[in-house]
């Protein structure tokens, strides 16, 4: 498969799903596996490239020949995202990024009350690491970003893929379908790629190494193309 296309070339993966403590025993968590990250990171890998993979808690192992560094919260993954990203020529944010995290995380573990009653949570929002990485100078730097989204019709996925292209100032967008039962935890994928002006670059669906091969394609077009 497209032997060397990336080689001498530094990529960040960041892959899985972040978790954000409560106390010492619970976390809020995804179901992001991060098999598709992981996938793109081998591919990466495959077709030559120096790859550094930000794991945020896989569920999938660690694939080979790989700079592995391991987070688990959502500020752990920005502080690695951004000290790898330094010099990178590709940052690929597949990771499931959680938006808020609690206010304060408990020493102890949280027990309920003796009545019926709930529990309220505090929440506040995280950094979105994509959009601050997009926001500041980052010449030389491809930025590809994803999007899970819930909804059916397509032609409003590819809407939403577009307005987050924008948003994040990602270079290249990927979206794709997710739900109870796809996306996620499944081996295949199905996405959409949206590249500058918001044209639909690609469309790829199959295993997901087949799906991250599709994508790297886009990215060495990119890197060649603007002479990165
Ligand atoms: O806004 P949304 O979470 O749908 O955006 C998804 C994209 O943004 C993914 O590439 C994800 O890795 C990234 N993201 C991020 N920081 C966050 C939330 C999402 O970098 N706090």
């Amino acid at each position: 498969h497209r032997t060397g296309d990336l080689s001498g070339r530094r990529i960040v993966v960041s892959a899985g799903g972040t978790r954000e403590p409560l106390d010492p025993v619970r976390f809020l968590g995804n179901r992001s596996s991060g098999k598709q990250g992981i996938a793109i990171a081998e591919a990466a890998r495959s077709r030559g490239a120096e790859v550094t993979l930000i794991a945020a808690n896989l569920e999938v192992a660690d694939p080979e020949g790989c700079d592995v560094r391991r987070v688990s919260t959502a500020l752990e993954l920005r502080d690695a995202v951004v000290a790898a990203a330094q010099g990178a020529d590709v940052v690929v944010m597949a990771a499931a990024v959680a938006d808020y995290r609690p206010v304060t995380v408990s020493d102890a573990k949280i027990k309920k009350d003796a009545g019926d009653g709930g529990l309220t949570l505090e929440l506040v929002r995280n950094p979105d690491i994509l959009a601050g990485l997009g926001s500041e100078p980052h010449s030389g730097t491809l930025l590809v970003g994803f999007a899970a989204e819930t909804e059916s019709d397509d032609e409003h996925l590819v809407e939403l893929g577009r307005a987050k292209r924008e948003a994040k100032g990602a270079d290249l967008l990927v979206v794709n379908r997710v739900g109870w039962n796809e996306g996620f935890a499944s081996d295949e994928n199905a996405v959409v790629v949206i590249g500058a002006g918001g044209d639909v670059v690609t469309r790829a669906h199959g295993t997901k190494l087949s799906v991250a091969h599709d994508i790297l394609d886009v990215v060495v077009s990119e890197l060649t193309t603007t002479a990165r």
